[in-house]
Formats: structure tokens, sequence, C-alpha cells
């Protein structure tokens, strides 16, 4: 059970970023695939699972936030990732529009970095 969870929570980690870059692309060459209905849909989908199964795990691997451990600085990290993703979508302006897409990517760097290290602090 905890393996099959594990590469689900991975693989929709992979199409969660991998399917935001490909809207960003879509944004910046001003495409109007970015406006079609599943375009819209499917991200939050996706979105609502990775959480789930991020959720499970933390629970089936007992690695909760604490006041400070790799999990809440992840947590912290993905709002963040969250918050530059829609802001990349709402702002008008092209600099901004890159700038937040950028906070974005790095954001989910670090996201990939505490998943994968578990640093201790
Ligand atoms: C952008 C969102 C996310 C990304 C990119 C991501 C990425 C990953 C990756 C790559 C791993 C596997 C690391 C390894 O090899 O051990 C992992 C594990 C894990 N994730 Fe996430 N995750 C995300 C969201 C979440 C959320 C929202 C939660 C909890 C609410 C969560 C909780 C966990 C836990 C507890 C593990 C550890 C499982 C273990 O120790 O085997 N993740 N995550």
């Amino acid at each position: 059970m905890y393996p099959a969870i594990k590469h689900l929570h991975m693989t929709l980690a992979m199409i969660s970023i991998l399917g935001f870059m490909l809207r960003a692309v879509w944004l910046f060459s001003q495409s109007s695939l970015l406006h079609k209905k599943p375009v819209k849909i499917l991200p939050h989908i996706i979105d609502t699972l990775l959480l789930a199964s991020g959720i499970t795990l933390m629970v089936i691997t007992t690695q909760y936030p604490a006041i400070l451990n790799w999990v809440t600085l992840k947590l912290v990290f993905i709002v963040c990732y969250i918050v530059f993703g829609i802001l990349t979508f709402k702002a008008q302006a092209k600099n901004k529009q890159i700038l937040f897409f950028l906070l974005a990517i790095g954001t989910v760097f670090a996201v990939l970095h505490l998943a994968f290290g578990k640093p201790v602090y």
C-alpha cells in the first residue's frame, strides 16, 4: 500500500509541475489552449489528489509538521508555490508573469529538495 501511494504521490507531483510549466508556455505564447475547459479544471483535480496523497503519506509515515522540520518547511513552500502559480496567471504585465513564474519554479525546487533530502534541522 505504502509504495503504491508514494509512487502515486510522486507521479502526481511531476504531472502537477509539468502541467504548470506547459500552461505557463501557453500563457507566454498567448495560446488559446490556456482557456480550454479541461485545462482549467484538470489542475484542480490533480492538485487535490496530490494534497490527499501527501496527507495520506504523512499519516502512514507519521512524519507530521512539527515546530520546524522538513514537512513544515515543505508545506510553507507549497503554499508559496500555489500563490506564485496563481499570480503567474493573474498578472497582466509580461514581466510580472515571468517574475511570478520564476518564483513558482524556485519554490517548487525547494519543495523537491526537501521531499528528497528530508533534512533534519
Ligand atoms: C508541489 C507539491 C509536492 C511535491 C512536488 C511533492 C514531492 C514529493 C516527493 C518527490 C516525495 C518523495 C521523496 C522520497 O523519495 O522520499 C514526497 C514524499 C512525501 N510527501 Fe510530498 N510533494 C508535494 C506535496 C505534498 C503535500 C501537500 C504533503 C502533505 C500534506 C506531502 C507529504 C509528503 C510526505 C509525508 C512524504 C514522505 C513519504 C516518505 O517518507 O516516504 N507532499 N513528496
